[in-house]
């Protein structure tokens, strides 16, 4: 009920994503980056279609950390260095995107790290004012807080940020690593605020298990980066964007992005029915389950024990994201499973 933490899209060994990987390593399976391929092309025109936005570029790297370091170089390229980001947000771990994590016993051991990164509560509007101003080169915030443990901003808080940010001329980086390629039943996981980014940064699921990063760029920002900027060796590789066009037109082709929204309706459900379940968000297969007791690590061995992965995201909140292929049947022996794990540990 994990997918690799949101990242085996379309579970392990599906026949799309196997085909396509192995007709592509026969052929080319790297090429320098010196050189384009037209793997990397045709997922380049995907992924920019996918935004909406014909005017954006793409940048494609192997992991989410890297596509943030992206996104940081990018902001750079303003001429500002502040950069906004959200208490108990989680961008990767590297020394740049740590420095955009917002959870301090990830970071505490590896200082100094990147000078003037502000870190706001997120979701407070009030605060997103007072920090946001002409010094700051970008914003970056998760549309959902995933690692945090499904936490959801208020409805109008994306695009309140977003008014804040054109106001000031400030990048809106949208981080939709982990909600990124359907797994909030949208695309990118912001959609639902009808805003639009100026940087948007996927990962994990972008590869359907293999790995794969993009940092794309909207519009104007779309023009800061020049040739020489920026680079990486095995970024969009023959064969990880072989594997990463077969999932999303897969994808596409069988209509998951509504059975997605379809199974969050399902699920949450059934667990608010669950007892010592007090709350359940998120959107799609990124479902928080928020307990009443603060035993998650518990019933999340417990579930370990009787054969289902899930995920102690705090101590008192079970994070799920399944493969987004996951069946009805397996969605109600999980909610069997699950209640039972909940009877005995309350
Ligand atoms: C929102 C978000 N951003 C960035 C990352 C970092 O991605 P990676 O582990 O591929 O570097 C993660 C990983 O969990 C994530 O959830």
């Amino acid at each position: 009920m994990l997918g690799g933490i949101a990242t085996s899209v379309l579970g392990h060994a599906h026949p799309v994503v196997v085909s396509a990987v192995s007709r592509q390593i026969k052929t080319l399976s790297h090429v320098s980056n010196f050189y384009s391929h037209p793997n990397a092309i045709e997922l380049a025109q995907i992924l920019i279609r996918l935004t909406g936005k014909k005017d954006s570029r793409v940048f494609f790297a192997q992991s989410g950390a890297e596509a943030n370091e992206a996104a940081i170089k990018l902001s750079r390229k303003t001429g500002r260095t502040e950069i906004v980001a959200m208490n108990g947000s989680f961008h990767g771990r590297t020394m740049g995107s740590l420095s955009l994590t917002g959870q301090r016993s990830k970071k505490i051991a590896f200082a100094p790290l990147l000078k003037n990164v502000k870190h706001i509560p997120f979701g407070d509007i009030k605060k997103a004012r007072r920090a946001i101003n002409s010094k700051t080169a970008m914003v970056i915030i998760e549309p959902i807080m995933g690692e945090a443990g499904v936490i959801v901003p208020p409805t109008n808080y994306l695009k309140e940020v977003r008014e804040i940010c054109t106001a000031h001329g400030v990048l809106l980086a949208i981080d939709a690593v982990q909600t990124g390629i359907g797994r909030t039943g949208q695309w990118f996981g912001y959609e639902y605020s009808g805003i639009t980014p100026d940087v948007i940064t996927v990962a994990k699921g972008l590869g359907a298990g293999l790995p794969l990063a993009a940092m794309i760029a909207v519009g104007e920002s779309s023009q800061l980066f020049i040739p020489g900027d920026h680079g990486s060796t095995f970024g969009g590789n023959p064969v990880t964007t072989a594997a990463s066009i077969a999932a999303i037109k897969w994808i596409e082709k069988n209509k998951i992005l509504g059975k997605v929204k379809a199974d969050y309706k399902c699920i949450s459900t059934a667990l608010h029915a669950v007892p010592g379940v007090t709350e359940v968000r998120g959107a799609g297969l990124l479902i928080g389950i928020e307990l009443s007791k603060n035993n998650s690590a518990q019933v999340a061995t417990l579930l370990e024990d009787s054969g289902v992965l899930v995920n102690a995201a705090n101590p008192n909140t079970i994070r799920i994201a399944p493969a987004l292929t996951v069946s009805k049947i397996e969605l109600r022996l999980f909610i069997k499973v699950f209640k039972e794990v909940m009877s005995r540990v309350n």
